[in-house]
């Protein structure tokens, strides 16, 4: 399944010459604690260093639409579309499993594409058309994929559910329903812990219409 990697780590140049707290933890663990906390705490930089922790992060202002509807928001420039949607806008449908894109369980549509909203950065995102969970239904009419889950019983405890439709979702759209062993290749990651692997994948048949 498409991803989108993070690509907001910090050089070793930016590391090194703008120390913040964060960066200060993270050159600490790379090379060795003491040797830096000497070498910083020598340069006579304490106090510049407890100075550099209280600035605010950087934040933007984002113009997107969700499910919709636009919106314009100022995130933090290191929150996920995860946290955004979930924390900020409180559309909870989308769950938080790994947090680091195994599971599938935040998978959602970004301009129609599948992405893990947990490695996809918000502050990135300007223009773009998000589709979660909350955005398949028209009022009450569930999206067939919804209803093909609840025809074939195809979840136990509903967390992966939502993950699994969206992704169900993408993989219709990208017409990769030619058989069960081409959904599940490209189904395969969204992990349901309780196993409703056979149902799932027959869901996504009925609604591609093989079923
Ligand atoms: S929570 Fe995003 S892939 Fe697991
Ligand atoms: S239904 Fe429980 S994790 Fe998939």
């Amino acid at each position: 399944m498409p991803t989108e990697p993070s690509d907001h780590s910090p050089s070793a140049a930016q590391i090194l010459t703008t120390p913040s707290r964060r960066t200060f933890i993270a050159v600490t663990s790379a090379v060795g604690g003491a040797v830096v906390v000497g070498g910083m705490l020598d340069g006579g930089s304490a106090a510049a260093a407890e100075s550099d922790a209280e600035q605010p992060a950087p934040s933007s202002r984002v113009s997107l639409t969700i499910n919709g509807k636009h919106r314009t928001v100022t995130v933090d420039n290191r929150t996920s579309l995860l946290d955004l949607l979930r924390e900020d806008l409180e559309l909870t449908g989308t769950k938080k499993g790994c947090n680091a894109g195994a599971c599938g369980a935040c998978t959602v549509l970004v301009d129609g594409r599948r992405v893990n909203s947990c490695l996809t950065l918000a502050v990135r995102l300007e223009g773009a058309e998000v589709t979660t969970i909350e955005g398949l239904a028209r009022g009450e009419r569930l999206h067939p994929l919804q209803q093909a889950f609840i025809d074939q019983d195809a979840f136990q405890c509903g967390y992966c559910t939502p993950g699994q439709i969206m992704s169900g979702v993408g993989c219709i759209q990208e017409g990769h329903t030619g058989s069960s062993g081409e959904i599940r290749e490209w189904m395969s990651g969204n992990i349901c812990r309780c196993g409703c692997y056979v149902k799932i994948v027959r869901a996504v048949e009925q609604t591609a219409g093989r079923k």
